[in-house]
């Protein structure tokens, strides 16, 4: 059922997500190539690509990068990009995250940006990764934290299980193809354990604004003033990991994105 939700509502907003400031200009992006120091030999998968921000900064430092997604929509947009731009060592396929269609062993970097939280299966997507890469081989992601004690360090568990529940209920609120974001202790833990040596991990603010995260998903107009309610409602742990801020560019908060570099044993 998400997936086929994922299809529905990104296929419908897919231009959408090609020029959203967060996924197109995210410091996540340049900060990804910067730690991962990219081979020029490289033949590299990015996941659930949406708008192939994280395909295209790869593509000049590396020999092949293939942009993947569930969704048509979105490939179609990555595909005009690469046609525009002359860009040749792009090529688009259509993958689920779960269940990719490539050998084993036979990449040496996979990317997965702001996405994981629309995966209805965290760690079956994670084993994919780990089976498609070589030994050795280098996965980079990124997604949007859920708070736990390393986002907030003041609050208790139970504060901030609450503050993590209601996270994720503001987001699928907004776009029901929204399965869960992660925290960051479930994220390592989790890569840990499908055989990856953790090289790198950071939280990076991402400040969002209301109103363009509403046009992102084109969300009905009858649920907008229940989710700006929300940010007013928030209980002291949510509202120290939201931190909703109005200021002349109207409403606005913040979300926590977790970037984590891993190794495949070599
Ligand atoms: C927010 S966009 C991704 C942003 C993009 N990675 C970037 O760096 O700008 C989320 C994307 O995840 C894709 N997606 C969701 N579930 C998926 C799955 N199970 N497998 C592959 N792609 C999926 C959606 O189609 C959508 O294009």
């Amino acid at each position: 059922m998400s997936k086929e939700l994922v299809k529905e509502l990104f296929g419908a907003n897919a231009a959408n997500y090609v020029v959203s400031d967060v996924h197109a200009k995210g410091a996540s992006l340049a900060r990804l190539v910067e730690l991962v120091g990219p081979g020029a030999d490289w033949q590299g998968l990015d996941i659930a690509t949406g708008g192939g921000h994280t395909a295209l900064v790869f593509a000049p430092h590396v020999k092949r990068m293939i942009a993947s997604d569930l969704t048509r929509e979105m490939l179609d947009q990555v595909d005009k990009q690469v046609a525009e731009k002359g860009i040749g060592n792009v090529e688009t396929k259509i993958a689920d995250a779960e269940a990719l269609p490539f050998d084993d062993g036979s990449l040496d970097l996979v990317t997965c940006r702001i996405a994981p939280h629309h995966f209805p299966d965290i760690p079956k997507f994670v084993a994919e990764v780990h089976r498609v890469l070589k030994a050795g081989g280098t996965f980079a992601l990124v997604d949007n934290a859920a708070p736990d004690e390393a986002t907030n360090p003041d609050f208790g568990a139970p504060e901030l299980t609450e503050a993590a529940a209601t996270y994720n209920t503001f987001e699928k609120i907004r776009d029901p193809s929204h399965h869960r974001a992660w925290t960051t202790g479930e994220w390592l833990a989790s890569i840990e354990e499908a055989g990856f040596k953790i090289e790198h991990t950071e939280l990076l603010p991402k400040k969002m604004s209301f109103d363009t995260w509403i046009k992102n998903m084109s969300v009905p107009a009858e649920k907008v003033p229940g989710l700006a309610q929300m940010l007013n409602d928030a209980k002291p742990a949510f509202a120290a990991y939201i931190q909703k801020r109005e200021d002349e560019k109207g409403l606005g908060f913040t979300i926590a994105e977790l970037l984590v570099i891993g190794r495949k044993a070599g």
